[in-house]
């Protein structure tokens, strides 16, 4: 019998419900919060009060659409980490609530190795290839601009990760200075599609290894905004798309670069991407390059899987189980949790 496991997600602002049985997933139910958008960005206390009204009514309604009743729950999966310690306190106390009145396994729940996982979850209705270990998974979303190698489910290693921002972060802190409202991500990819790449120039971090650093190309775009601003006061809205389009470019390609440079060095053609970056056009058509000029095998999953969900965390929960992987009832959140 393949067992049926709730996945829980609270660690930043979605709230997130899942049912899956074995790799197959029932449902995925994500509640957002608009309450943050005026403030152009998460303000944490707002965050976990929106989970604590969200919680019960997502759960229901992930159990509802998946035709699941709680006796039929066979294990309840969590985040643990890494996040805002708030809203992890909400799916955290959730889940071992849950757990002990049902008295089923609990399992914690590590949100970058779910990531990751999200290429495991499965579709009733047909079956996707997935990726064969060992493989590399660029993970890239507001918090993280991680390269893993990953061994095998539950064995992962990062080779090479940001020493500073985030690459949506600077998707987003870079949106904000053009005036585009948070998170900016998704809307400089829209611009992006009506604006010249090569127009302008950013320029591109030296740093060793297969690490990462996007701060200095948010001061660079700043600079070279205001200097711009200061010549012609409509310089941004006159050159909107093709700023976003340019910085679009060089954010892309500072990503693919250690990539295939981490790929060349290990000799690994499984390529996988993850992370709610993940949905940019430019980054999809980067992989798409990748497949056609290295010989990769490349893995994108599904847009709803990319962004916080709770069916990545009910796939990693279901190989967790499958190793009875449980915790105890004294099991706390961590909001810094590495991979
Ligand atoms: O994984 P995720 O949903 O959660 C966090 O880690 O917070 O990633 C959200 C990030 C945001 O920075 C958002 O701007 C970025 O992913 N993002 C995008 C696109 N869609 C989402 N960045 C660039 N292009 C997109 N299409």
């Amino acid at each position: 019998m393949n067992p049926i496991i709730l996945g829980i997600e609270s660690s930043c602002d979605d709230t997130s419900a899942a049912i899956i049985k074995g790799d197959i997933i029932l449902s995925n139910v994500v509640a957002g919060q608009k309450v943050h958008e005026e403030y152009g960005g998460v303000v944490p206390e707002l965050a976990s009060r929106a989970h604590q009204q969200n919680i019960i009514p997502v759960v229901h309604k992930a159990m509802k659409d998946a035709g699941v009743k709680s006796g039929d729950v066979s294990a309840v999966a969590f985040t643990r980490g890494p996040g805002l310690m708030g809203s992890l306190l909400v799916g955290t106390s959730f889940a071992k609530g849950f757990a002990l009145a049902l008295d089923i396994p609990l399992i914690e729940v590590n949100h970058l190795q779910a990531h990751v996982l999200a290429h495991f979850i499965q579709e009733p209705d047909q079956k996707h290839e997935v990726p064969e270990f060992p493989f590399l998974c660029l993970l890239v979303s507001g918090g993280n601009s991680q390269i893993v190698l990953v061994h095998d489910f539950l064995h992962m290693e990062i080779i090479g990760q940001t020493i500073d921002d985030a690459a949506g972060e600077a998707f987003d802190k870079c949106a904000k200075v053009i005036g585009l409202p948070y998170p900016g991500g998704p809307l400089i990819d829209k611009l992006a599609q009506e604006g010249d790449p090569e127009a302008f120039e950013f320029s591109k971090p030296r740093i060793a290894n297969f690490d990462y650093s996007f701060s200095g190309l948010k001061t660079s775009f700043l600079y070279f905004l205001r200097d711009n601003v200061k010549k012609d006061p409509d310089f941004i809205e006159r050159h909107k798309n093709d700023l976003c389009a340019s910085l679009q470019k060089t954010i892309v390609d500072i990503l693919m670069d250690k990539l295939i440079a981490a790929a060349k060095k290990t000799g690994i053609k499984e390529i996988a991407l993850a992370g709610g970056v993940s949905a940019n056009s430019g980054l999809r058509q980067a992989f798409m390059e990748g497949e056609e000029k290295y010989g990769w095998n490349i893995y994108i999953p599904k847009f709803g899987y990319t962004t916080d969900n709770a069916a990545m965390i009910a796939i990693t929960g279901l190989f967790k189980y499958q190793k009875k992987e449980f915790v105890g009832q004294e099991v706390a959140p961590f909001a810094r949790m590495a991979l």
